[in-house]
């Protein structure tokens, strides 16, 4: 469904239900023959987006060569003949009457299994680096201007001339990782593809013009995939120069248009100076500003660097967070044309196997819900990631969708009335884990809450590196630290633990899509009521580690049991005292709502 955009997707895996705008053309697809009669008498001219702005196109048009279907569509924003029509002379001279002015945006209603997300990447903007003098020097161009330069369906028809004055440069400059690796300016990661990409334009402009010359500026070049090696060797044996340095500034000579590149040495030695007809920047991949909404629709998490995250980086690489919904391509992390073709037959695959198998094992760790007790607040309605409670209206019990529950626990911990339990981790289970670690010596050991995906595999990870740690934590496991209830924590205290510590995945990795912000807010949450019971806050500590950190998770050992040690009898045995008693007073008040309850049902 071209020229259409998804505007809503419901159910869960299996049963998706998805709601898509078809845009309305205003050219009727199956009668046009795209002979072109209307795009001759259009009086309106713009900067052809897909051409990069170096040609023109009009308000009906074919938005790229290769669209489908081969048809015109006007774009409205841009059209003169709406309502009252003021222009209309397309509609004059199509002689199939393919044009409808009045013809409206489509909803179409789709029932899928399974959700494929190929949504693509944007580049990275160079204006901002101000010193290269992008879009201020028409004679620096970025490496998607350059594709469209050099392109036999290009604006110039392949050759490749000078925007500045339509000549033809002989000495051009590629400056790389422009927006990327950057922690100041762009993206601190790697964009992957403009390294290779930049030897294959040298490589491109040394075959169709053998008398130019190409510098390339770099911090390094990374030359992994299969024969990228030899395919860098070749450029460089026909004579490319690759200079490793990044320039710090371009002057333009405002008289030719050329261009002087400022380098520092790289010994520290002064400055020097490269004169090039035109300048080529290695611009970085950035994910699509419409990610947002596809990851809102869709219940998506994203990395630190703004991508699509996988269910696991190693194991489910194509599978998303939320179950029937896979991606692919840049989407996901920047790559190039063989990694996204090798991802997307992944991503089919792996939808084929769940629409063929008919029907899905799911875990065995997911939430039940007593809805005798429920009193219908839909608090986990709200904290739910995957969207796999639903609401049966306010006061009444919602209704778990098993399917789609991941298992994060984050409902059980919200949880008011104790009503929603998580299968394997239950309350009374991980309560008594916490009663059993306090039995005996409760002030010489710290009570370790540690999710599954992370924290408890980097302590893994620090047993299996041999890495020695103080033995005074006992460890809890829990399938995401949301699972951790506030009345956990609370326990601990009351039975005497010196020291609590709620460790996770990092803030924006949590293995079930944002999950963990709620850890986060329940921490805070007690860390307020510590400090105004007068209990010292430093005694709960909240870490991120991940399963690849286990020095990290070896040190926060360590640190923890500095913190033990400065804990005094006193201090334990007063905090027990304040606990028990705030206790008390708070199971009397509940036994009394209860008995209240009771009384009125009798009567
Ligand atoms: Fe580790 Fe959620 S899975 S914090």
């Amino acid at each position: 469904m071209a020229y259409s955009e998804v505007v809503n997707v419901s159910g869960f895996v299996g049963n998706f239900k998805v709601t898509v705008k078809k845009k309305a053309r205003y050219v009727d697809e199956k009668e046009c023959t795209a002979c072109g009669e209307c795009v001759e008498v259009c009086p309106v001219t713009r900067p052809d987006e897909y051409q990069t702005g170096f040609s023109t196109r009009k308000a009906i048009n074919i938005p790229f060569p290769q669209a489908v279907p081969a048809s015109y569509l006007i774009n409205m924003d841009d059209c003169l003949g709406t309502n009252p029509i003021a222009c209309g002379k397309c509609a004059d001279v199509c002689e199939k009457k393919c044009i409808d002015f009045d013809m409206q945006d489509e909803l179409v209603e789709l029932e899928v299994g399974a959700v494929v997300v190929a949504t693509g990447m944007d580049v990275y903007d160079p204006s901002e680096i101000d010193e290269y003098g992008y879009a201020r020097f028409p004679n620096v161009i970025t490496s998607m201007e350059f594709e469209r330069l050099i392109c036999a369906g290009g604006p110039t028809e392949g050759h490749f001339v000078r925007p500045g004055d339509g000549t033809r440069p002989k000495r051009i400059g590629f400056i790389q990782c422009v927006g990327s690796r950057s922690a100041k300016r762009g993206n601190p990661y790697c964009s992957n593809i403009c390294c290779m990409n930049t030897v294959k334009d040298t490589l491109l402009l040394v075959d169709h013009y053998p008398d130019t010359q190409c510098s390339v500026f770099y911090m390094d070049i990374r030359a992994f995939g299969k024969s990228f090696e030899d395919f860098y060797m070749r450029s460089k044996e026909e004579g490319v120069r690759y200079i490793r340095n990044i320039p710090g500034e371009i002057e333009e000579d405002p008289a030719t248009g050329n261009l002087r590149v400022v380098v520092e040495k790289t010994d520290g030695q002064g400055i020097e100076f490269h004169d090039f007809d035109m300048i080529v920047l290695a611009t970085g991949v950035i994910p699509r500003q419409d990610s947002p909404i596809i990851r809102k629709l869709l219940t998506l998490s994203k990395t630190s660097d703004g991508f699509l995250m996988e269910a696991h980086p190693r194991l489910k690489p194509v599978d998303a967070p939320t179950r029937g919904v896979f991606m692919a391509g840049c989407a996901e992390s920047p790559k190039d044309i063989k990694d996204s073709v090798a991802q997307a037959g992944a991503a089919a695959s792996h939808a084929n196997i769940l629409l063929n198998a008919g029907e899905i094992a799911i875990e065995a760790i997911t939430s039940t819900i007593d809805i005798a007790s429920c009193n219908g607040c839909e608090l986990c309605v709200d904290v739910c990631p995957y969207h796999a409670i639903q609401s049966n209206g306010k006061k009444n019990a919602p209704t778990i969708i098993t399917a789609a529950c991941a298992g994060c626990g984050n409902c059980g911990a919200a949880c008011p009335t104790g009503s929603i339990e998580m299968k394997h981790f239950t309350d009374i289970q991980i309560e008594a884990q916490v009663d059993a670690i306090c039995e005996e010596n409760a002030g010489e050991k710290v009570v370790a809450f540690a999710c599954n995906w992370c924290s408890y595999a980097g302590g893994d990870f620090a047993g299996i590196s041999r890495l020695q740690y103080p033995t005074d934590a006992r460890l809890i496991r829990t399938m995401c630290s949301a699972r951790i209830d506030e009345e956990f924590i609370w326990r601990a205290f009351r039975k005497g633990a010196a020291m609590v510590l709620v460790s996770g995945c990092h803030y924006a990795d949590c293995h079930y899509i944002s999950a963990n912000r709620q850890t986060v807010q329940r921490v805070n949450r007690i860390w307020d009521k510590m400090d105004r019971l007068g209990i010292r806050a430093e005694r709960l500590q909240l870490e991120g580690i991940s399963a690849a950190e286990g020095q990290k998770f070896a040190k926060v050992m360590r640190d923890i049991k500095d913190m033990r040690e400065k804990v005094t009898k006193e201090e334990i045995d007063e905090t027990v005292r304040i606990l028990s008693e705030e206790h008390d007073k708070k199971m009397k008040k509940k036994a009394a709502k209860e008995a209240k309850k009771a009384a009125g049902a009798a009567a």
